[in-house]
């Protein structure tokens, strides 16, 4: 790919940067922010290494002079305050909506073609907030949550079961937050279903500390986490890039799937070239999909606040 973009020079939005260029995704990333010289310094320092770490992607920085990101094939977006410790993901909607709406309106401005992934709390609001600012298919604007989600929680299984976290594959469905709904059932080792290798109230601490994943970061740095958001954006990057088509959870636009519309949330989505190509329903048990429900009814009422602050205009 030509160009992408990063917006934001802060922890998640460099790493993202740093990952897209080791891997060698573009010919060019550029990495925007709005504090002088932050995104410049951290462009410069991620290029420097690429001679160290062989990659040919060249690493630009600006302060917020969009013209550089013109013909952004994807578009990374993760401008807004972070949590720190005793807030919510919620309690930063008002100030990141604004936010996340004025970058993404800048963004289409000059890539009105790009992908756009937005990694921005409360994820799945600011994935709705974007998508209406940027007025484009709903299949080319959605968010980074669930790589995250089930990165964390195949951490802790490889760690309880002192296995590879390679050969781990999961599913996980609803919101990015505490009514997130991590799936057992979709849960295997090298092929093994984990009921199997883990009993019940196993499985049950590891939803819990994978629900709660981001918070136990938040409470031991004083501030959200970077490696983990930063690596999962980029592997959304890597399959749209390379047309992987391949199956992750991601934060999309619902038009009637697992009965649900109108509402963004965490579902297992095919991922390639032109962004979701498919939205997978899963069979789910009772319990499953009660959480999936309460999950969507939190996420609606984020929703809500965002339209009663009508920043759009209908
Ligand atoms: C987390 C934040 C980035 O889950 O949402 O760490």
């Amino acid at each position: 790919m030509k160009k992408i973009t990063v917006i934001g020079a802060g922890n998640v939005g460099a790493t993202c940067a740093n990952v897209i260029a080791n891997k060698d995704l573009a010919r060019e990333v550029v990495l925007v922010d709005i504090k002088e010289g932050t995104a410049e310094g951290k462009a410069l320092d991620i290029w420097q290494t690429s001679s160290i770490l062989n990659f040919n992607t060249r690493v630009i920085g600006s302060t917020n002079d969009y013209l550089k990101t013109k013909g952004s094939g994807i578009v990374v977006i993760t401008s807004g305050l972070p949590r720190k410790p005793g807030m919510s993901r919620d309690d930063l909607i008002k100030t990141n909506a604004m936010i996340v709406k004025e970058v993404t309106e800048k963004v289409i401005r000059y890539s009105p073609e790009a992908i756009i992934i937005i990694v921005s709390n409360p994820l799945d609001v600011m994935t709705y907030c974007a998508y209406k600012a940027a007025l484009k298919d709903e299949r080319k604007v959605f968010g980074m949550a669930g790589i995250l989600d089930t990165g964390r929680y195949k951490a802790f299984i490889a760690d309880a079961l002192k296995i590879s976290p390679k050969d781990i594959h999961s599913m996980l469905l609803g919101g990015h937050g505490d009514t997130m709904v991590p799936l057992p059932r979709y849960t295997s080792i090298g092929g093994i279903p984990i009921t199997e290798l883990l009993n019940k109230e196993e499985i049950d601490k590891i939803v819990e500390r994978t629900r709660k994943g981001g918070g136990e970061l938040v409470n031991l740095m004083g501030t959200s986490a970077w490696y983990a958001p930063g690596a999962a954006a980029a592997q959304m990057v890597e399959a749209i890039v390379d047309d992987q088509q391949r199956i992750f959870p991601v934060c999309a636009k619902l038009n009637g799937e697992y009965g649900l519309r109108d509402v963004f949330l965490g579902v297992p989505v095919k991922l390639g070239a032109n962004g979701i190509e498919e939205i997978i329903e899963l069979k789910l048990g009772k319990d499953e999909k009660k959480a999936v429900e309460e999950s969507a009814a939190s996420v609606k009422s984020m929703m809500d606040v965002l339209d009663a602050m009508n920043l759009f205009e209908e």
